[in-house]
């Protein structure tokens, strides 16, 4: 059995931790191992590597991806996705896991419509893939959000400023919630919920009128205000999926709310500081059990599968599931958020 592993979309701490599960455990099956190089390009402009044991050596604390990635989506057209299948099959692949969001699993679950074995894991830092309660990757960027928060958090008491502090969350906040509760955030913002500016200055000047001379406000990159008719975004230009290149609602809040308060303000874009380096032990943990879990689904012979985690349990769900909705912020968690705003 030849199995062709690829990572595809944004980087996320623990893939490399998920090709070393894979490889570690189908050795134990007899089986070989394909690296697809950058993500669905790899198999459009054909670039593999061997994955042998040596290979995965060492892999587990690594971020980044040794595969690469990119955003390439073979289903654009139609020639594209014909041209993928021929080369799996030239390439004598009998079956690809894809480790990826939204965007790679949809490639994934339309190839196994069109007879291709493919198997999914799910991957993203936004944690916004329906079917799993937690993605890896999440948890460690909301542990480098909590830290930047810690530091921010002298800084603009010292300074009796406002902060507002960007986090990434294209269309689900988890991102934000989380990190913003356990970095003590005194508004959260989320795709989600539409915000109101002069509320959110409202709870600003309350804790000024209680005597506390600064406040931290999370946004996630993808939140906007309730009076436009969406996203804050750097360029209009579309990439392979059809995504806006986000950006710019730090900017924009730090703005209105030093006009609208008077409070001198400042933002930070904490980017892709949240996806680079080491995965934190949670995330290295849950990207293991995936990848043991996605080789044992090869051998069951059950594909076009999505493993996904349901309370502490590694399960599986149909990948066409798995992909046909967002998970969006849950609404109680964000009113336990709410509890401490202002
Ligand atoms: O992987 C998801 C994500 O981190 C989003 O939160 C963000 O909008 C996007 O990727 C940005 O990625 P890039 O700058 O690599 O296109």
């Amino acid at each position: 059995m030849n199995v062709g592993i690829l990572t595809g979309g944004g980087d996320c701490p623990g893939l490399n931790a998920v090709i070393r599960a894979v490889v570690k455990r189908g050795l134990q099956f007899g089986y070989e191992f394909t690296g697809i190089k950058n993500g669905w390009r790899g198999l459009l402009e054909p670039s593999t590597m061997k994955l042998t044991r040596e290979s995965v050596s060492g892999l587990l604390p690594l971020g980044g991806t040794i595969l690469g990635t990119s955003r390439t989506n073979p289903f654009k057209n139609e020639k594209d996705a014909e041209t993928v299948i021929r080369n799996i099959n030239e390439l004598k692949l009998d079956v690809i896991i894809g480790i990826g969001g939204d965007d790679t699993l949809g490639v994934a679950a339309k190839l196994y419509k069109r007879g291709i074995k493919t198997i999914g894991v799910p991957k993203t830092i936004d944690n916004d893939l329906s079917g799993t309660d937690f993605t890896f990757g999440f948890d460690t960027a909301v542990s480098i959000v909590t830290w930047a928060l810690d530091r921010l958090h002298s800084t603009t008491e010292a300074h009796q400023r406002v902060m507002v502090v960007e986090v990434m969350g294209r269309h689900a906040g988890w991102i934000a919630v989380y990190g913003g509760m356990a970095g003590g955030a005194d508004v959260i913002l989320i795709p989600e919920k539409p915000f109101d500016i002069e509320e959110v200055c409202g709870y600003i000047k309350k804790r000024r009128n209680e005597g506390k001379y600064f406040s931290l406000v999370v946004a996630a990159e993808g939140a906007y205000p309730k009076e436009t008719a969406g996203m804050i975004t750097k360029d209009k230009e579309l990439d392979a999926f059809g995504h806006v290149k986000l950006g710019g609602v730090g900017e924009f809040l730090a703005t209105e709310i030093e006009k609208r308060t008077g409070l001198e303000s400042r933002f930070v874009v904490l980017g892709h500081l949240q996806r680079g380096g080491t995965p934190t032990a949670y995330d290295r943990v849950l990207a293991t059990r995936f990848g043991v879990r996605a080789i044992e689904l090869v051998h069951e012979n059950n594909f076009g599968r999505m493993v996904a985690l349901q309370g502490n349990k590694i399960v599986d769900i149909s990948l066409e599931e798995a992909t046909s909705k967002l998970k969006t912020v849950d609404m109680e968690m964000f009113r336990t958020a709410q509890i401490f705003f202002g």
